[in-house]
């Protein structure tokens, strides 16, 4: 059954909680109203937004690729409902092997968090394919830019033509999971089903398999980085500290000429980093893609020495889908311009997009408030 997008999110709106908690920001979905808790056979596809029941066959066929005895054994988190965190309580030590990103801020040394190339933006946009997916691939194709797109499977069933016009145009797929849950609160097998089953439905669509996954919040541990590695993908995160928190307009939390700001303030550093960055935004709701298209690209086209590709090219790899290349193109690197030294053309014949015009000052005063951040949110 396609539930569509606006009933959702309506749903959503009622029940959740944005937490914002030590610099990098957790939405939590609770478990939307509605989802059974009793199995049923899925015909097609799984209930829109809920974790798949894992008794299905389809699920228990895709069990077996995966050697649990060789994942470590890290409980479930839980999903505190007040802040939607699944951090645990202040004090709770957690092991430093489970290497959980967003509660001990540990990178594993496979996790997909930088383009190796200073000066380099992986540009990502997480949670379409939604009504306003369009609007931003317009944009993007004027400026023969590319994108690598986490696709949530509940948004791909419900748009299937908006991901084909997507892939047709070059974009790098990437995979956001079924339902959009932490992943670090769900069971070995509940992980498989949510990846298997928005690959699924991305193969159902465009016929090809995407390698790079991103979890959802950045929720990750050795546990489900574990489960995705034996299923044949990379974990991708962002650079620690590059969510623009455009995902708080809608909720009002934020606005987007603060999103705008914390962008800003990002460019002068980025240029001493010693890599290159990937940076979360998002194209679910209106707002973000708004504040892409008409704050933050803009911007960036205007920075000198900013070279702005999929995670696939700034990572130079050739197999973003378990076919091959698909539609993606993959630019050799050295034809990308050298930082700093652009004087080329904005925008080149092969979809490598520098800037090349002057600096664009850092506005003071721009960073977010800090601490923690409370609030309804249509996530
Ligand atoms: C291309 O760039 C990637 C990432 O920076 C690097 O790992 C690779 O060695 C480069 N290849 C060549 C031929 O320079
Ligand atoms: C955000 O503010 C706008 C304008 O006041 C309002 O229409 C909208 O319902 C608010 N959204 C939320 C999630 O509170
Ligand atoms: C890029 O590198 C390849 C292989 O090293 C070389 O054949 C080619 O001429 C280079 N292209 C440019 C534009 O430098
Ligand atoms: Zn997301």
């Amino acid at each position: 059954m396609v539930k569509p997008l606006a009933s959702v999110l309506a749903l959503s709106a009622a029940i959740s909680v944005v937490f914002a908690h030590a610099g990098h920001a957790l939405e939590k979905r609770a478990t939307t109203p509605g989802c059974s808790t009793t199995y049923a056979p899925v015909t097609a596809y799984p209930a829109l937004d809920c974790v798949p029941f894992t008794q299905d066959p389809q699920v228990v066929n895709w069990l077996k690729l995966v050697d649990f005895t060789k994942t470590p054994t890290f409980k479930p988190s839980v999903v505190d409902a007040t802040t939607g965190s699944t951090c645990p309580p202040a004090g709770t030590v957690i092991p430093a092997d489970q290497c959980w990103w967003t509660c001990q801020k540990c990178e594993a040394p496979d996790d997909v968090t930088t383009c190796p190339t200073p000066g380099t933006w992986g540009l990502t946009y997480d949670d379409g394919p939604s009504p306003d997916s369009p609007r931003l691939y317009d944009y993007l194709k004027t400026h023969n830019q590319k994108a690598t797109l986490f696709v949530v499977g509940s948004r791909v069933v419900s748009y299937p033509t908006t991901l084909k016009r997507a892939y047709t145009e070059g974009h790098h797929i990437g995979i956001h999971t079924w339902s959009h849950t932490a992943m670090t609160s769900l069971t070995n097998e509940q992980v498989v089903a949510e990846l298997k089953w928005t690959e699924k439905a991305i193969v159902d669509t465009i016929g090809v398999t995407p390698i790079y996954w991103r979890p959802p919040y950045g929720d990750v541990d050795n546990r489900v980085r574990n489960i995705a590695t034996q299923l044949g993908y990379k974990t991708s995160i962002w650079t620690m500290d590059f969510d623009t928190n455009d995902w708080n307009i809608p909720a009002n939390i934020t606005t987007a000429s603060a999103v705008i700001s914390t962008f800003q303030a990002w460019l002068p550093k980025v240029a001493g980093m010693k890599t290159g960055f990937i940076v979360l935004e998002h194209d679910l709701f209106p707002q973000e893609v708004d504040v892409a298209i008409t704050g933050i690209l803009p911007l960036a086209y205007q920075q000198k020495g900013l070279t702005i590709v999929p995670i696939a090219q700034c990572r130079n790899d050739a197999k973003p889908y378990k076919e091959g290349l698909g539609t993606f193109v993959l630019v050799p690197n050295n034809t990308t311009s050298p930082s700093g030294t652009n004087s080329g053309p904005k925008s080149s014949p092969t979809g490598v997009h520098s800037g090349a015009s002057g600096l664009v000052p850092a506005l003071a005063g721009s960073a977010l408030a800090a601490g923690s951040v409370l609030a309804m949110t249509l996530f």
